[in-house]
């Protein structure tokens, strides 16, 4: 499963990126502007920081606009994938742009027959919402698992992007369905490395350690 972290915070992703776990990025409009930086600058400074897919997400709702912000954002980088929101225009630049090569993530997508549209729009990425989903009483991760069964019937290539990740074990049971990727708020993917058996673990060993007055070096 590739891990990609949810945000625009370009101190955290450096930090992130340096533990080697940060396959992509993504962002939306509301943590871009939540970072205070002007948008194409902070997608440039991203994509100079982590060579993988990086998501910049289109703010028209109309085709003709939502292509002319792609042309632009995509010029920046060439890990920019375009993010667009599941409508019926963003579906259409979808296929417009996938038909030209470049990397689409469909965005708010909240049902399986939606990620069927993504997917046959020629999609890279198809994000469906676990947390949100999970917020308004409905179980997030039997969407997922209802795409990667649809997407596997016809061996559709768009990967799924588990989106909206609140905990670690919406990451763990993305990945037991077989998701492709969780994007995940930094905070999460820091979770992930924790176990308080393994702080007590490590703290008995080099207590242990420290008794016999040695060092290794
Ligand atoms: O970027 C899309 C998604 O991950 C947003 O998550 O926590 O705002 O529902 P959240």
């Amino acid at each position: 499963m590739k891990f990609f972290i949810d945000t625009a915070d370009v101190k955290e992703i450096k930090e992130l990126a340096a533990t080697g776990m940060v396959d992509g990025v993504t962002t939306n409009p509301s943590l871009a502007a939540k970072s205070g930086k002007k948008f194409l600058d902070l997608v440039r400074e991203i994509c100079a920081v982590v060579p993988g897919p990086v998501s910049a997400e289109v703010t028209a709702t109309d085709f003709d606009t939502m292509m002319k912000e792609a042309a632009v954002l995509r010029k920046i980088a060439a890990n920019v994938t375009i993010k667009v929101p599941l409508t019926p225009d963003g579906l259409k630049a979808c296929k417009t742009l996938s038909g030209e090569g470049v990397m689409v993530n469909v965005t708010l997508c909240f049902s399986p027959a939606q990620a069927l549209l993504a997917a046959k729009a020629g999609a890279s990425f198809i994000s469906p919402f676990v947390g949100r989903l999970d917020d308004v009483g409905t179980d997030g991760m039997a969407l997922i698992r209802d795409i990667c069964t649809i997407y596997k019937n016809y061996a559709f290539k768009t990967e799924v992007l588990v989106a909206s990740i609140r905990h670690p074990m919406h990451v763990v049971e993305a990945a037991k369905i077989g998701a492709h990727v969780s994007t995940m708020p930094p905070s999460t993917l820091r979770q992930l490395f924790n176990h308080p058996l393994t702080d007590k673990g490590l703290k008995a060993f080099l207590d242990d350690w420290a008794k016999t007055g040695q060092s290794i070096l």
